[in-house]
Formats: C-alpha cells, structure tokens, sequence
C-alpha cells in the first residue's frame, strides 16, 4: 500500500494553504446539477426518499423556452435538476448518451471571472466565459470550464446575490412532502475515468486548479478476487473540496470502473458522499422510505470491534442497518453506499459521518467491492 500519511499530508497541505497564494480559493460545492429524463419525478424522488426540501423552479412559466429545472436542497447540499423539451437540445444528447447523471459540479467562489481566467491560462479548457445574470435579489456571476468526460465545473460567484437560487428561478411555495433526514453537507465527489487516464485527470486538478494529492490507491490496496481498480484523491488547499479520481485495474473479470463506464458510456461522477451527523437515524430514515443499499455480509460485524477499536456506536444497531466502520489515525468513521439511483449501474450516493476520521473507509473496499461484485454479477456484467 502506497499510502501517504494523510494525517501528516493534510497538515502539510494546510500548512502550505496561505490563502493569499491559493490562485484559486475556492468556498465549497456551490451545487450538483444533474441532466435528467424527467426532471420532476427526479427531483420528487430527492425531496421523499432524501428529504430534500424543493426551493426553486425555472421553466417556461419563469421565461426558460423548452427546459425546466427544479433546485432542492438539505442543508448546506443543493441539487438541480434539468430536462429538456427539445429532442435536439445538448441535454437531450446527454441524457440519451449517457442516461440520467451528472453535468455540473459547481464550485462557490468569491471571483468567477479571475477562477476562470487562473485556470484556462493553466491549461483548462474553456466552455462558457465568465457571464452575468441580474434580477431583483442582484448578481450572479457564472464561468464553466471542462473536466473528465462531459463533466463541467462551474464557478459561481454569489456574493451580490441575495435571491433563493439564481436570476431566471423562482422561489417555490414551502414544500409540505419533504422531511429532512440530516444530510449536511458534500464530503467529496468521485469521478470514473478511463483505462491509463486516472494521472491525467489528476495532474490536470494539480496543473489547473492547484489541488493536491491526499492519498493514492494502487490495484492492490483495491482488488477482489476478480476485479480491481485505481485510485487517486485530489483536495483543495482547504480542503472544503475533495474529488477522487478512479480508473479500472485489470483483474480475473470486469473492474466495477469498467462497468460504470460501459454504461455511463464514459467518464462520470460515480458517486456523491454526504455527510451527517447521526447515520443511524439518516440510513434508518432511508431505509422507511425505499433506499436501497449495498449489502455486506453479518461476517463483517463478527470482528469489528477488534479491527476498529471501542466506538460510541452499538454494534447490533450498525449491523442492523448494514453500516461499516473504519478507522485510521485520526478517529473513525460510519458510512454506507446505496444502490445506483438510476436504472443503469452508474451514479450511486455514499452516506458518511466522520468522527475525526479524514480519510475514505479503505479497511471496508474489499467487503464493499465483493458486494458490488455481487450485484454486477446479478446484472450479468462480471
Ligand atoms: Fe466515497
């Protein structure tokens, strides 16, 4: 296992994160917009089985001609939704090629034009200039460059802005359906890349946006019986954003990576992790209203106590929901994945509680990818 100390990493990095020198200090995730088939049902999904609360609406009654978008949010975390009328539409391509996913990964920051202006000198590539939009509430200003596959980000500067969402959304009533579940905040956001392109995707993070390297995963930390992959995590000079980047290994049979990319057909977000701060009352909420999980064996929680150390948690009551444990110098941390939350095997979420853990549940990849495996195996793509 190559693995850097993260605990040392981390310092190190903060050490060296004055402000004034990060060229592009970014806030946090300012939103996650996803392309959809039906942007209603997806967003009515979110507010049920999540407990998103719907905040705003764009569409033709607000002046947006043949798409509509529905924002949600739960706490810090804000999700778009967006359809498209019109067959020809950029989104309707997405969609079609790539089924329902991720399109945006919006970074809050305090100066879009100079974010987009720091990184297509260091090499990203362009998609929208910086651009202003004004209405009652004031100004937003949004630039986008591109990253892996059709995957943008987008920086958003909202400082002048005091509206629920963007110009062009409408507030929408209070909604009566939604019961929060205590998701707080993105932990991190994990990009799929293609066979020999996980070092490209992070030097790009590196060069482009000045991330650093936290960890790295090479195919022996990470491999089954049958199936392998790579990983690399990439963090901001804060540390408020964290994307990890994974490519397939070669094994006995298809890489969980390989499959998401069959399906995505292409890179993508795999997978949003967010936080809370009570994952037994957030994964038993879920579990009422129809989130499916992946499973691990009861020979996961046999030896627990032993492999993690004493925790506040009752073993019975993890075991109950399936929850994993795993710990690292720091502390320790809870977290569960659900199933993909589309019909092809490709974006999934991660719930995750950290109690002073920093680091991504290694000691639980091999159960958790056996029980991937499991279900490839079901979807006959093993
Ligand atoms: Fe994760």
């Amino acid at each position: 296992m190559e693995i850097l100390d993260q605990a040392n990493q981390l310092a190190a990095l903060h050490k060296d994160n004055d402000p004034s020198k990060d060229f592009l200090p970014l806030l946090g995730t300012d939103y996650i917009e996803f392309y959809v088939g039906n942007a209603k049902q997806a967003a009515y999904f979110y507010r049920t089985a999540f407990g998103f609360e719907l905040i705003a609406y764009a569409g033709p009654e607000t002046g947006h001609r043949g798409k509509s978008s529905y924002v949600v949010k739960q706490d810090k975390i804000v999700l778009v939704f967006t359809t498209s009328f019109d067959p020809e539409s950029e989104i309707s391509a997405h969609v079609n090629l790539h089924g329902d996913g991720v399109k945006v990964l919006a970074l809050w920051v305090d100066d879009a034009k100079k974010s987009y202006e720091e990184t297509t000198k260091r090499g990203a590539e362009g998609l929208y200039p910086p651009a202003s939009q004004k209405d009652e509430f004031g100004e937003i200003i949004t630039a986008s460059i591109k990253t892996y596959g059709e995957t943008i980000h987008t920086f958003v500067e909202r400082k002048n802005y005091k509206g629920v969402f963007m110009p062009g959304f409408i507030a929408t009533p209070k909604d009566t359906i939604s019961k929060p579940i205590g998701l707080k905040y993105v932990d991190h956001c994990v990009g799929n890349v293609g066979w020999g392109e996980m070092n490209k995707w992070v030097k790009f993070y590196e060069d482009v946006m000045g991330f650093k390297i936290l960890l790295t995963f090479d195919d022996k930390d990470i491999s089954t019986e049958y199936s392998a992959l790579m990983s690399k995590v990439v963090s901001n000079g804060n540390g408020y954003i964290k994307f990890p980047i994974n490519e397939p290994a070669e094994g006995k049979k298809k890489s969980q990576i390989e499959e998401y990319i069959e399906f995505y057909k292409g890179a993508g977000v795999q997978h949003i992790a967010v936080a809370t701060d009570n994952i037994l009352e957030t994964v038993a909420d879920m579990r009422s209203r129809g989130v499916e999980f992946l499973v691990v064996p009861e020979s996961y929680y046999e030896d627990l106590l032993e492999r993690v150390g004493k925790i506040d948690e009752d073993v019975a009551a993890l075991r109950k929901l399936n929850i994993l444990v795993d710990r690292d110098p720091e502390g320790y941390l809870l977290q569960i994945f659900t199933k993909p939350v589309e019909d092809r095997p490709t974006v999934f979420y991660e719930i995750i509680q950290r109690k002073g853990a920093t680091s991504f549940g290694k000691g639980n990849f091999k159960a958790l990818f056996e029980s991937i495996e499991r279900e490839q195996a079901l979807r006959g793509n093993l």
